[in-house]
């Protein structure tokens, strides 16, 4: 029995709902559209390409697979943009827009006649604002993943976006790359569409579609280009069509607590991006769940990184895709997963994983959880004086003997600061110090760009250091390694501790602990905040006031505080 209204949905409010039929009907017509057609039910078919998204560049393509899915089941595709997000092409930073991109989403599915959507996405923060705007907007959705690049040659050395870009990057700074060779490298390094060649955020946050089962199983690695990637597409439509017919199941049916739990695990095995636990907080708050972060520490401490790929460790994404993908490391970590999750195609992870395996899974890639990459998990939490209300670490890809370590802050104010005097020659820097950066966090002008990743002092690079402990409230490229400690909360423009570092001040991390302490007595602190400058001024109009006024901090996934659920979870 279908429940499904069609063009009937939501009829624009002209005070006379029969006018307002015949006037909806009467425009879309116009369209060339028969009445047969318009008497089917509708699955909206939601879409992010733009000039400014490389990554997206095929989603024409994938559009067109998806419709003829949702026409060959019998319901009508109608597609509908929303704003992209195209990860190198927004200032200040991607982050600062996923929300305004969450709000397009939700609303113009609401608002639009739809009976079930599929939402495209893929660039960074595209997977989670679709999934974010699709809880809230409570129709049956399915997602489609752009898929990761196909990875360039350089003298017979393969590259992929954007870990290579960052090691090449390091030796032209460091002076070991000609500046006529970076050129070349800069037209290799991003040969296909699809989504960065290596284990970055947009790789992670489609491993969490998949995990949390809002993609079809084994979809979320398949290349951009393969021909299975437009097979996936089309079989999403017809499911969609299905959804559309039956009004089931809604978002917050699939994502589940027990389903963001597993998506944690599944970050943690296959040592995902950083990024990705500001997302699923996110995605977790539009469902009315907390991430605790103790529980994600001892989540940390038991699951076992297995997947060996950039930028950790050295494959890429189509590696882990002939490998066996997420199949591969599901069926390793299923004693630590909730199997009762139920996808959108209403198949339980328990009966996914009962489903005989089509291909033997590639140990080279995806190792057996009896001999891990890694017996601990990729990323943990931090506490601590400088950090009270946490920060994250990637351990996975941080120097490990930089993982216990105290050292000499050297302090810069602001992303200004930084860039202004980092290659100074006359900054007093070692490499046993620890470089902070202030004022880069969510409620900053900046809005949390991914500059966490600060780069070595070109005249200690230039000694060959390549790691030092570094400490912001920033964020990270999923794609970039290091000891680095980020999303410190409070930050510093909202008063937290980070913002009363000086020059000088000893600083000491412990991974084992999971503490980031700032050894300075509370007296000095005082005398400190006491003088502290005012914050930064906050915008004064439109989104970027929006914005200042109403982020979240990142442990609460950086969404605005009126977006997340009012109710609390179910299951
Ligand atoms: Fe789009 Fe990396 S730039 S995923």
């Amino acid at each position: 029995m279908t429940t499904a209204k069609g063009l009937d949905n939501g009829l624009t409010n002209y005070g006379d709902r029969d006018f307002a039929r015949y006037l909806r009907r009467s425009f879309a017509k116009s369209m060339g559209y028969t009445g047969a057609s318009l008497d089917k039910p509708i699955v909206g078919i939601c879409t992010s390409e733009s000039g400014f998204n490389n990554c997206h560049r095929h989603f024409p393509e994938l559009v067109e697979a998806v419709k003829r899915g949702v026409l060959a089941a019998g319901a009508l595709p109608v597609v509908f943009p929303v704003i992209s997000l195209g990860e190198v092409f927004l200032s200040p930073t991607s982050m600062v827009y996923r929300n305004l991109m969450a709000m397009a989403v939700e609303e113009m599915i609401r608002a639009q006649p739809m009976d079930a959507v599929v939402v495209l996405g893929g660039c960074d923060k595209t997977v989670p604002a679709m999934l974010m705007g699709a809880i809230s907007a409570g129709r049956p959705a399915a997602m489609v993943v752009a898929g990761p690049m196909m990875t360039g040659r350089h003298r017979g050395e393969r590259l992929g976006a954007c870990t290579d870009c960052r090691r090449f990057w390091g030796g032209y700074r460091a002076g070991s790359v000609p500046s006529d060779e970076i050129e070349q490298i800069e037209g290799r390094l991003a040969t296909t569409s699809g989504t960065c060649a290596v284990m970055g955020t947009a790789s992670t946050m489609a491993l969490m579609a998949e995990t949390m089962g809002m993609i079809l199983p084994g979809s979320a690695t398949i290349p951009a280009v393969h021909a299975d990637r437009l097979r996936n597409a089309e079989e999403t439509g017809t499911l969609a069509a299905q959804m559309a017919f039956t009004g089931a199941p809604l978002p917050a049916d699939v994502i589940t607590p027990a389903a963001i739990r597993n998506a944690l695990r599944v970050l943690l095995a296959v040592s995902g991006s950083t990024n990705a636990v500001i997302h699923l907080a996110a995605i977790a708050g539009r469902i009315g769940m907390q991430i605790d972060l103790d529980e994600f520490n001892r989540m940390s401490d038991e699951t076992p990184v297995l997947v060996d790929l950039k930028p950790v460790g050295q494959g890429y994404m189509e590696d882990f895709h002939a490998a066996g993908g997420l199949e591969g490391v599901l069926r390793e970590i299923a004693p630590l997963l909730d199997p009762s999750t139920r996808a959108i195609t209403g198949e339980t992870l328990a009966e996914r994983l009962a489903r005989p395996l089509a291909d033997p899974v590639d140990r080279r890639v995806i190792r057996a959880a009896g001999d891990p990459v890694s017996s601990l998990g990729g990323l943990i939490a931090l506490g601590g004086s400088l950090a009270p209300e946490g920060a994250i670490l990637k351990r996975a890809a941080a120097t490990q003997s930089l993982l216990e370590h105290e050292g000499r802050a050297v302090v810069f104010a602001s992303l200004e600061d930084l860039a202004a005097r980092i290659d100074d020659p006359d900054l007093e820097v070692t490499a046993d110090d620890v470089l902070v950066l202030q004022n880069a966090g969510p409620k900053s002008p900046s809005g949390m760009p991914e500059a966490g990743y600060l780069p070595i002092p070109r005249k200690l690079a230039q000694q060959g250091v390549k790691d030092m402990v570094r400490i912001s409230d920033a964020r990270m490229s999923g794609t970039a390694f290091g000891t680095i400690v980020l999303h410190v909360a409070p930050e510093a423009a909202a008063g937290g501790p980070l913002a009363l570092v000086r020059n000088g001040d000893r600083i000491r991390l412990s991974a084992r602990n999971k503490r980031i302490d700032l050894l300075v007595d509370d007296a000095t602190l005082a005398a400190r905040r006491a003088k502290a400058p005012a914050p930064p001024a906050t915008a004064e109009r439109g989104y970027a006031r929006l914005y200042n006024d109403h982020v979240l901090p990142a442990p609460l996934g950086c969404d605005f505080d009126f977006l997340t659920a009012v109710t609390p979870p179910r299951g």
